[in-house]
């Protein structure tokens, strides 16, 4: 079944779960081979769980860590514009090597907010790493050091993302029927 209907919304399959699979290896494999030392990885809940969770059983570089930070800018299909952060991180992270897992970004609010909140503890390095990207709705100057896939500007659900909390689970990434 290619279409699948979420609340008032049907979906049609975009990405595949066997891109997914190879999005991620490449992504993994240049991570592994950038000579990073000691990582923490920063996985923005809840959209980049399985993401964060496919990365880390393909990461080989010794002494990684990984934690989790959780805020949210979406209502339905839209922006609002305002960033919450729910949960944020209480160990210390002051001169850690930090990569940053986001499931997708768009305006590039959540990430400057994540990157301005890991700035005032003095962590060392910050690279982003993200599935996916919708360059035309990007509003940011920050590098985005590790890009899965760029996508249009089109609502995506599956593979930890959402549409007002449900489609998580699906394995391939649908985006909105026009
Ligand atoms: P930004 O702050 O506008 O960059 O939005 C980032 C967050 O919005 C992501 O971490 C997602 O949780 C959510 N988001 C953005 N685009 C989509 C989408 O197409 N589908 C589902 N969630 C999205
Ligand atoms: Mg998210």
């Amino acid at each position: 079944m290619n279409s699948i209907t979420l609340h008032d919304k049907t979906f049609e399959v975009f990405i595949p779960e066997t891109e997914i699979s190879a999005i991620v290896h490449s992504m993994v494999n240049a991570i592994n081979n950038s000579g990073i030392k000691n990582p923490l990885f920063i996985a923005v809940m809840n959209g980049a769980f399985l993401f964060a969770a496919d990365v880390m059983r393909k990461i080989t570089i010794t002494n990684t860590e990984i934690s989790f930070i959780k805020l949210s800018s979406y209502s339905g299909t839209e922006t609002t514009g305002m960033v919450n952060q729910l949960i944020g991180i209480s160990n210390d992270i002051s001169g850690r090597n930090i990569i940053i897992l986001e499931d997708i970004i768009d305006t590039g609010i959540t990430l400057e907010k994540i990157i301005s909140l890991l700035k005032k503890e003095n962590v060392a390095d910050i690279k982003v790493a993200t599935l996916l990207f919708k360059p035309e709705a990007y509003t940011k100057d920050i590098p985005i050091d590790y890009i899965g896939k760029s996508i249009a500007n089109d609502f995506v659900v599956g593979y930890g993302l959402d549409y007002d909390e449900i489609g998580r689970n699906l394995p391939h990434i649908y985006k909105l029927k026009d």
